[in-house]
């Protein structure tokens, strides 16, 4: 991995627009008001050992990546979590703990050379881990910056051995009611999905998460392995990922099944683009007052603006 020069990421801070409200939460309200059924089955509770794979961490830092804001409290990033599955506030901590994440079994399937599945241990034990400080920006226009270990999505698509139809590496939440009430919600176009292009997910910048701040991931970040792709917003990012596919057509997105007018399929980050409801023009810093402006590319135009070339028509940016 090399990054030839110092991104243009030493920026003065200054002041912009309100934080955003992410989704109009009275539309579901009232489409689902007591629809959370079966929502809190004690029997599903699971015990968590320690972690199989406790002693990867902390791994090495990759030097490479730089930030120009400091590190987010670990405190805070982990108390303010979008985790639908689990409920919409920002407090998911108790609610996720429901999930057992070992065993914990990823499918690999669609247009590979072979099809297998593999315990996510030793997925991870087969894949280099290193720790990289990237800047995280949500779509409703709050950011942190968070030490995530994990390993480059490349590895994980080299192993997969695609074939030449495959376009798209789609990529899916566990799908379990009975452990995650949200999934009961039948408005929503459960499992969480996402996808990227094959040329995005070969980006040294997609990580295929596994840890953050020095341990493995805590279930509210998307244990136990989680996409974090920095240059685009953050419901990209899907979390606790059970099932990866490789597929000829596009796929359909979790937010864009949902509302396909204000999240769309690329969702990079791009100041001049608002939210059809809010301005994307700066962020709050998670912990602090201060408002920044926002980057083009959340500032990692350097590394991913080529994979962009000719799709101008495209709608790139939210
Ligand atoms: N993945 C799943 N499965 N469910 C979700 O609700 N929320 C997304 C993304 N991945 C989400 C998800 C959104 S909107 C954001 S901003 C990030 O996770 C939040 O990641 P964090 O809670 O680790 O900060």
């Amino acid at each position: 991995m090399l990054i030839k020069t110092r991104a243009g990421w030493e920026i003065p801070e200054s002041q912009a627009t309100p934080e955003a409200t992410f989704m109009d939460r009275r539309r579901f309200i009232a489409a689902g008001a007591g629809l959370i059924a079966g929502a809190a089955l004690p029997e599903m509770a699971f015990a968590q050992g320690a972690d199989p794979t406790l002693d990867l961490y902390p791994a090495k830092r990759n030097e490479a990546y730089k930030l120009d804001r400091p590190v987010t409290e670990e405190e805070l990033a982990a108390n303010y979590n979008n985790f639908y599955e689990f409920g919409t506030s920002k407090d998911v901590v108790a609610s996720a703990k429901r999930l057992g994440t070992r065993p914990w079994t990823v499918t690999i399937d669609g247009l590979v050379e072979k099809p297998f599945e593999i315990g996510v241990d030793e997925l991870i034990r087969k894949m280099p881990l290193e720790e990289r400080l990237y800047r995280f920006r949500c779509v409703e226009a709050w950011s942190m910056a968070v030490p995530w270990t994990g390993f480059p999505l490349k590895k994980l698509v080299e192993l997969a051995k695609p074939l030449s139809g495959a376009k798209y590496v789609q990529m899916q939440t566990f799908m379990n009611p009975r452990v995650a009430p949200g999934q009961s919600q039948r408005w929503y176009p459960w499992p969480y999905t996402e996808g990227l292009t094959i040329a995005e997910a070969s980006n040294e910048l997609a990580l295929m998460v596994t840890g953050i701040y020095g341990k493995p991931v805590p279930n509210q970040h998307g244990a136990p392995m989680r996409l974090i792709v920095p240059w685009k917003y953050g419901f990209k990012s899907v979390k606790s990922i059970n099932k990866i596919s490789f597929v000829a057509e596009r796929p359909k997105t979790f937010w864009e099944g949902l509302q396909a007018s204000e999240y769309g399929f690329w969702a990079n980050v791009n100041p001049e683009v608002s939210h059809p409801r809010w301005s994307q023009a700066s962020e709050q810093v998670l912990g602090s007052r201060e408002r920044r402006p926002t980057l083009l590319f959340n500032g990692y135009g350097e590394q991913v603006a080529d994979l962009y070339k000719g799709l101008e028509k495209e709608r790139l940016w939210a």
